[in-house]
């Protein structure tokens, strides 16, 4: 018997159940794709929550999560393979995607964010509990033993995002309006929801609810947010007054290397916009290979840490985040572009141009003899070489699925050109939050080391 090229919908218990010599092995990989679909659509809609939400660890923790999520998706996608019915497409069925699009609707994060992690999670670990009742433990072993992990990590993802929940009171009617449209998929998602909320809390949900995503489509919102941190338009300057960043002394022979330290923290910090603005891609590409998407929730990952490295060294080098406002410029102006060419803008222009001034800090770093410093940037520039690499892998995947025919060079080139368009309206529009003497900039970085 050769594997199914039956579409992923033929899946849905709706289908005649399975007869013959493999109807038990049809039956898990079915279950088992319904799973990869469930956690490929988790990593192309939960990253929408990223740039939404505006406390840091919660952006690095979903960054994770998601990552953590494409690698379940590869290692069932992997398995399934091997078993009869699983099907050779990465595609999505219409009626499991309805329920990822509707998830991402409410306008605040918040009531969205309680959605993923109160109702859908909570299933999703369902079913892999559901997955380990049902399947033979030594015929089905290799199986078994992925599903036992993914459950400790989807009970870890649970503890480690309780912090962050619960959420404002007002998520209870889309926590009853998502458990509702889940559970009228009964037949489609075996997954028994499991029901966060008692019934007396949702009194009036009506069985079959009118979903949001039928009247209106998800739109990126035009600025990232950042909570309870100040913002400003750039961190990089020339005046030493106004911003943290002065371009001029990062490569001056003469600048003491600690202020280079910090600004460098400073400046890997702010990946927390590459964080926000490639979090944008996977909604705009459902029908993108899953191995993009997979390679792009690695490069989010990536960024995530990188911003950490600043964001968890700066206090312990005296900086009060608080004064260090977060730039917000090239979300601004990236969201205003399609995804192709907001890829094209990340890989080919800021990270593969980053690389000289990047080398010549850490060479300026390594003179203070801070081995954690070295290692964090050496890293980093390990990542980012990835990212170049992934880069000219994915770029022509992603022009064509967005119709574009011109060569990858001429489309970097025009992209380039419009991104210095579209920023003289789209860029500098984010004010100071706080005056300059409330903020961090390169006079106060050069007093403090001097201090
Ligand atoms: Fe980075
Ligand atoms: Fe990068």
């Amino acid at each position: 018997m050769v594997a199914s090229t039956r579409p992923p919908d033929s899946a849905a218990p709706s289908a005649p159940a399975p007869a013959g010599r493999f109807a038990a092995v049809q039956e898990m990989a079915r279950l088992q794709r319904l799973l990869f679909e469930a956690e490929r659509e988790f990593v192309r809609t939960a990253t929408t929550l990223i740039y939404r939400i505006g406390e840091p660890e919660l952006k690095y923790l979903l960054c994770q999560h998601v990552w953590e999520s494409a690698g379940h998706a590869r290692f069932l996608r992997e398995r399934g393979r091997e078993l009869s019915g699983f099907g050779s497409t990465d595609d999505v069925r219409p009626a499991l995607r309805e329920i990822f699009n509707e998830a991402v609707m409410p306008a605040d994060a918040t009531v969205a964010f309680a959605g993923f992690y109160l109702v859908i999670k909570p299933a999703l670990l369902a079913a892999y509990r559901h997955y380990l009742s049902t399947t033979h433990h030594l015929a089905d072993w290799p199986s078994r033993k992925l599903v036992e992990e993914f459950i400790t990590d989807e009970e870890r993802h649970a503890a480690e995002i309780s912090p962050f929940l619960p959420v404002a009171a007002s998520a209870s009617e889309w926590i009853a309006h998502l458990t509702t449209h889940l559970a009228s998929h009964a037949t489609l998602f075996p997954l028994s929801p499991s029901h966060p909320l008692p019934p007396s809390a949702c009194p009036n949900v009506p069985q079959s609810p009118t979903l949001l995503s039928a009247s209106r489509t998800y739109a990126h919102p035009p600025t990232c947010n950042r909570g309870r941190f100040p913002t400003c338009s750039s961190v990089f300057g020339y005046d030493p007054a106004d911003t943290p960043i002065i371009r001029p002394w990062l490569i001056d022979p003469s600048t003491d290397p600690r202020v280079i330290r910090i600004m460098v923290y400073v400046w890997l910090m702010m990946e927390m916009d590459a964080v926000d603005y490639l979090a944008t891609v996977f909604y705009d590409t459902p029908h993108a290979p899953f191995d993009l998407h997979y390679d792009l929730a690695r490069h989010l990952w990536d960024e995530s840490r990188h911003s950490q490295f600043g964001y968890r060294q700066l206090p312990r080098l005296g900086i009060d985040l608080t004064t260090l406002e977060h730039s917000l410029d090239l979300y601004t102006i990236l969201v205003q572009m399609t995804p192709p060419e907001r890829y094209a803008m990340m890989t080919m222009e800021f990270e593969a141009n980053s690389f000289p001034t990047k080398a010549h800090v850490m060479d300026r770093i390594r003179e203070l003899n801070d081995f954690e410093a070295d290692t964090l940037l050496a890293f980093d520039r390990n990542d980012e070489q990835n990212h170049v690499r992934s880069g000219h892998r994915w770029l022509p995947v992603l022009m064509s699925l967005f119709g574009e025919t011109r060569p990858p060079e001429e489309f970097v080139t025009a992209t380039r050109a419009r991104f210095a368009e579209l920023a003289k309206t789209f860029g500098g529009i984010t004010p100071h939050s706080l005056p300059p003497e409330r903020r961090l900039t390169g006079e106060k970085i050069l007093r403090l080391v001097r201090s």
